[in-house]
C-alpha cells in the first residue's frame, strides 16, 4: 500500500527515476471527476492552490488557506488511481520556520492522502526543505515565477533573464541538494530551463519553460480552454471546452422557454409501460 492509501500508486522515487527518460506527464485537478479524467495519463497530478483563481475568483494564490486545499486535496485523492498527488502548500503555511512547514506539511499529508507536498522557493527555502524532507515527507520545490511572490516579484513576468539566470541556477541546484523529489521551473527562457535541467540529478518539471525540461505541467482549465478571458502565452488550448459548455447553456435556456425540453422522454408517465429508469 502506498503512503496515498492506493495500491501501486506513482512515488515520488518513481518520479525522480524518470529523470532524463520519458517526458514526465503533469496537469493540475481540483475535483474528483477531473481526477479521474486525467489519472490514466498523467504521471503526477498536483492540486495547485492556483485553484483560488481557477475555482475560487481570487484575484491571485495568496488568498488559498489550508482548509482549501484539504478540501480539494482530499476530493482528488478519490478519483486518483495510478498517479502521483502533489499538494501545494499554500502562501503562509510554510515560510514562517521550518518547524511550520512541517506542521502543516504533515496535515496536508494526512488529512488528504497526498504522497507529496510541493512548495515555492529554491535558496530560500533549503532549510525547511531539508527540515521537511528529513521528517518523512518527500518536497518537490518551485522556482522561477513564484506566483506566491507576485507582489514582490511586480507581477507575474518571465524570471531569469540576463544576469538573473545565476540565481536560477543556483535556485535549482540548492533544492536538489537539500532533497526535493522535482522541481517546478515557472516561466523563464526556454535555454535556462535546459541547462537546469542538464545540471540537477532531479526532474525539472516546466510551466511556460520550453520542451527541454523532464516533464511539463499545466492548469488543467486553461489546457481544455474553460476560461475566455485569459490566457498566457505558454498555455496551449488543447479544447474549447468553455465555449461547448456556453453553447450547451444556451440551447438549454432555449428548450426551457420555448416548452420543448422537458421531453415525454424525460418525464415519468403516471404508470411505466416498457423499459423503466
Ligand atoms: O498552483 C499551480 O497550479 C501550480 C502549477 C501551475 C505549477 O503551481
Amino acid at each position: 500500500m502506498s503512503v496515498t492509501g492506493r495500491n501501486n500508486a506513482r512515488m515520488p522515487g518513481d518520479i525522480t527515476a524518470m529523470k532524463g527518460g520519458a517526458p514526465i506527464v503533469c496537469l493540475t485537478a481540483y475535483t474528483t471527476p477531473v481526477a479521474r479524467l486525467v489519472d490514466a495519463h498523467c504521471d503526477l497530478v498536483l492540486v495547485g492552490d492556483s485553484v483560488g483563481m481557477v475555482l475560487h475568483g481570487l484575484p491571485s494564490t495568496l488568498g488559498v488557506t489550508m482548509e482549501m486545499m484539504i478540501l480539494h486535496g482530499r476530493a482528488v485523492n478519490c478519483g486518483l488511481r495510478d498517479a502521483l498527488m502533489v499538494i501545494d502548500m499554500p502562501f503562509g503555511s510554510y515560510e514562517e520556520s521550518p518547524a511550520q512547514a512541517f506542521r502543516n506539511a504533515a496535515r496536508l499529508m494526512a488529512e488528504t492522502g497526498a504522497g507529496a507536498v510541493k512548495l515555492e522557493g529554491g535558496q530560500n527555502m533549503a532549510e525547511t526543505i531539508a527540515f521537511v524532507v528529513a521528517r518523512g515527507i518527500p518536497v518537490m520545490a518551485h522556482v522561477g515565477l513564484t506566483p506566491q511572490s507576485v507582489n514582490a516579484l511586480g507581477g507575474y513576468k518571465v524570471q531569469g533573464r540576463g544576469r538573473d539566470a545565476e540565481r536560477l541556477r543556483d535556485d535549482g541546484r540548492v533544492a536538489a541538494r537539500a532533497g526535493a523529489f522535482a522541481v517546478v521551473l515557472e516561466k523563464i527562457p526556454a535555454h535556462l530551463a535546459e541547462t537546469i535541467t542538464a545540471d540537477l540529478a532531479i526532474p525539472t518539471i516546466g510551466i511556460g519553460a520550453g520542451a527541454g525540461c523532464d516533464g511539463q505541467i499545466l492548469v488543467v482549465d486553461d489546457m481544455l480552454g474553460l476560461f475566455g478571458d485569459f490566457q498566457p502565452r505558454f498555455v496551449k488550448r488543447f479544447a474549447e471546452l468553455g465555449r461547448a459548455a456556453e453553447a450547451a447553456v444556451t440551447a438549454y435556456a432555449t428548450e426551457v422557454r420555448a416548452r420543448s425540453f422537458p421531453g415525454p422522454e424525460h418525464s415519468f408517465a403516471d404508470r411505466e409501460t416498457a423499459c423503466p429508469r
